[in-house]
């Protein structure tokens, strides 16, 4: 009788030693965004069992049971598009194919433009050209001598127009050419740099990089070395880059143990910000106002017509200072990485244009001046890279490139011209401007009876589709034709440069308006009352089972 009071007596114990940890896990859990993207390792496990499978020729026009004369339409205007492609871009797609053979970014982003299944009949059919040879204004010129109006910003690094970028190069070349490639030492232009960088950030240091990658992972190392915790707090569905730790599950081979990705803008996440004691910093990438918790909006994965955007500036602004008060509460360092928006919603970047400081802030992209960068501000205290009282417990950071003196350069020119009166006229009432013209645009669209409408962070645009399709991913195609360049991602991103005139935005709503007309036309967005967006999942759910089970 003693030994089973004592038995239980331990049995309680040790369920009330679980608890809290047990009550921990739970709210990670809690946590977790409910979809795939949430659940990193699950959707590793899952894309692991997606089989490859591809359309005929039959499949491909009436995948969702469309009439036979809508597929035939279909196939009519992708055939003539095709010819119109065949014809147009014939130098540029040669190079393209024939380079393609030897360079693996070029195959991967070939395969990953639209949903797998249709991928290789729409890259031996409409073949998408990866060279160019000239930029002018706003506008790119292939080796064919087309012009196409660029809405690709160049991954974001494109604020101030391609024009701004070539002259800081040329000026940057020739202020650094006395000291030439030496590295090691610096010029003085990184002098300039850093001053100008602590005031523009609000923060005590600085340190560059080559790559924004390299700036997060390197404001992620400091943080785990000062507050000697282990994990870091990503957002579900942000991109800091293509480093492991900050991109766990589909596209990384190697499971990220460290990371935690929650909920963007949810109070359980901020929960467990306040219980953990393992969190060292929070990553946050202020593009994710646009399109919370969901990933880089790719057209790959425009499956059906579920994308769906909305910026809300006050939402994210209440949410960045309840981070702000969690992180301060608990010693977690906050970093903001701007290596994306920096210097494009507002000259002192995301933390200006929401009133939240940060303890650490990376920048990249535009910030080189058209020149490859990243950089680090932070506050000295987290900065600091050894300690007094420990001189081998060093946080090693390097990197052959930092501190070039032609990127430098250039960053010294593109932050002198931020002052000037020029560009500063561009910041003014930036947000009304392009949330007008972003308008104007869906007006235009609504009122053409058009399936699709366009959301908007300031100049950073994505596209989404009002009607249950499987062929969204189509629009990219018809742009292309119209002489709007997109980047390899499709219609998820378009990315305005400040310098668009009004004539320049008219062109791109007038021709934009007309690919989407010749879409509709050619039968794309044909939908019947059994067409939804759960039954397109379902339908692709379906084939993906069939072909795992005939693949046994
Ligand atoms: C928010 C953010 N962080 C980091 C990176 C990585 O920068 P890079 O491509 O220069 O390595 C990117 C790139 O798109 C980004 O958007």
């Amino acid at each position: 009788m003693q030994e089973a009071i004592i038995l239980y007596a331990l049995g309680a114990l040790a369920a009330a030693a679980a608890l809290p940890r047990l009550r921990a896990r739970l709210e990670l859990s809690q946590a977790k965004h409910p979809s795939l993207t949430g659940h990193a390792r699950l959707a590793r496990r899952i894309a692991a069992l997606v089989p490859f499978y591809e359309y005929d020729e039959s499949r491909f026009f009436g995948c969702d049971g469309a009439p036979a004369q809508v597929a035939a339409r279909r196939r009519d205007g992708f055939m003539r598009l095709a010819a119109l492609y065949c014809a147009r871009y014939a130098r540029t797609a040669a190079l393209t194919s024939q380079a393609a053979e030897n360079i693996s970014d070029l195959q991967f982003t070939g395969a990953y433009r639209v949903p797998f299944q249709f991928s290789r009949y729409v890259r031996e059919q409409l073949r998408v050209g990866a060279f160019l040879e000239s930029s002018s204004g706003v506008t790119v010129t292939d080796l064919d001598g087309n012009r196409f109006y660029d809405l690709t910003g160049s991954y974001g690094v494109n604020v101030f127009g391609y024009d701004f970028y070539k002259s800081c190069i040329d000026e940057s070349a020739a202020r650094v050419r006395g000291l030439g490639p030496v590295l090691g030492a610096y010029h003085p232009a990184v002098a300039y740099n850093a001053r100008r960088l602590r005031e523009i950030s609000g923060l005590d240091e600085v340190s560059f990089h080559m790559s924004g990658t390299e700036a997060v992972m390197q404001a992620v190392r400091l943080a785990r070395y000062h507050t000697r915790r282990s994990h870091l707090v990503r957002f579900c569905g942000a991109y800091h880059g293509w480093w492991g730790d900050v991109q766990p599950g589909v596209g990384n081979p190697v499971p990220a143990r460290d990371t935690y990705t929650l909920k963007d803008m949810h109070a359980d996440s901020l929960r467990v910000l306040r219980r953990r004691r393992d969190i060292a910093c929070v990553l946050i990438n202020p593009l994710q106002a646009l399109h919370p918790n969901a990933g880089a909006p790719g057209d790959s994965s425009l499956v059906d017509s579920a994308r769906r955007a909305h910026f809300d500036r006050e939402r994210y602004t209440e949410w960045l200072q309840e981070l702000r008060a969690v992180c301060s509460e608990r010693g977690i360092v906050l970093i903001f990485d701007e290596v994306f928006v920096g210097f494009r919603l507002a000259p002192g970047g995301a933390q200006e244009y929401f009133g939240v400081r940060a303890d650490m802030v990376t920048y990249g992209k535009t910030l080189g001046g058209g020149l490859p960068v990243g950089v680090v501000c932070g506050r000295a205290d987290l900065m600091k890279r050894f300690r007094e009282d420990r001189p081998a417990d060093v946080c090693f950071a390097r990197g052959t490139f930092n501190s070039h003196p032609y990127v430098m350069g250039a960053m010294q020119i593109f932050l002198e011209r931020l002052e000037t009166a020029k560009i500063r006229a561009l910041y003014a009432n930036l947000d009304a401007h392009w949330d007008d013209r972003a308008q104007r645009l869906n007006l235009r669209l609504f009122e053409a009876g058009l399936p699709l409408q366009v959301a908007n962070l300031s100049s950073i645009w994505t596209v989404y589709y009002t009607r249950p399709s499987r062929y969204n991913w189509m629009l990219q195609y018809y742009l292309r034709a119209e002489g709007l360049a997109l980047s390899w991602i499709g219609t998820g991103r378009l990315i305005f440069s400040l310098d668009f005139s009004d004539d320049d935005f008219a062109a791109v709503c007038d021709r934009f308006v007309t690919a989407s007309q010749a879409m509709q036309q050619d039968g794309w967005w044909w939908a019947d009352a059994a067409l939804t967006d759960k039954s397109i999942k379902r339908g692709i759910l379906r084939e993906i089972i069939t072909q795992r089970l005939r693949a046994r």
